[in-house]
C-alpha cells in the first residue's frame, strides 16, 4: 500500500488471505487489538478475539460452518455477522468488513458493525 494513497491510510493489513484455513481460526494480534479471522470456502471473516461473555479467546474455538465455540463456557457466535447464536453469550461480537488488497487482508479498524446488534 503506498502511503499517499488516500483511501488507505485508514486500512489496517491484518495477514496474508491465503493464510487463513477454513475451520481454522487465526488469531491477529496489534497492539491496540486482537482479531480472529475465519474463512467459509472462499470468503474471510474478520471479528474481534475477545468473547463478549468473558475471557475466551474465539481463535482457539472450535468452527463448525458459519459458527464459533467459545473455548471457555462453550457458547457460539455466528462469525459471519458476529451475532451469539448459543448461550451464554447474548452480545454481538464487533465484526469489520474484509478487504482484500494485494492478496492481504485488510480492514478499517475504525469501522464499528455488530456489537450493538440484539442477539
Ligand atoms: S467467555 Fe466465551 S462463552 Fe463465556
Amino acid at each position: 500500500m503506498p502511503p499517499t494513497d488516500p483511501d488507505a491510510r485508514t486500512l489496517l493489513a491484518l495477514c496474508a488471505a491465503d493464510a487463513v484455513e477454513q475451520d481454522t481460526p487465526l488469531l491477529v494480534r496489534t497492539p491496540t487489538m486482537d482479531y480472529a479471522v475465519f474463512r467459509l470456502a472462499d470468503a474471510l471473516y474478520v471479528t474481534a478475539d475477545l468473547c463478549t461473555h468473558g475471557p475466551g479467546s474465539l481463535s482457539e474455538g472450535y468452527v463448525e460452518g458459519c459458527e464459533v465455540e467459545c473455548p471457555f463456557h462453550q457458547g457460539k457466535f455466528d462469525f459471519r455477522t458476529g451475532l451469539p447464536t448459543a448461550p451464554p453469550c447474548d452480545t454481538a461480537l464487533r465484526v469489520w468488513t474484509p478487504i482484500l488488497i494485494d492478496g492481504q487482508l485488510c480492514i478499517d479498524p475504525h469501522e464499528h458493525r455488530g456489537e450493538h446488534q440484539a442477539g
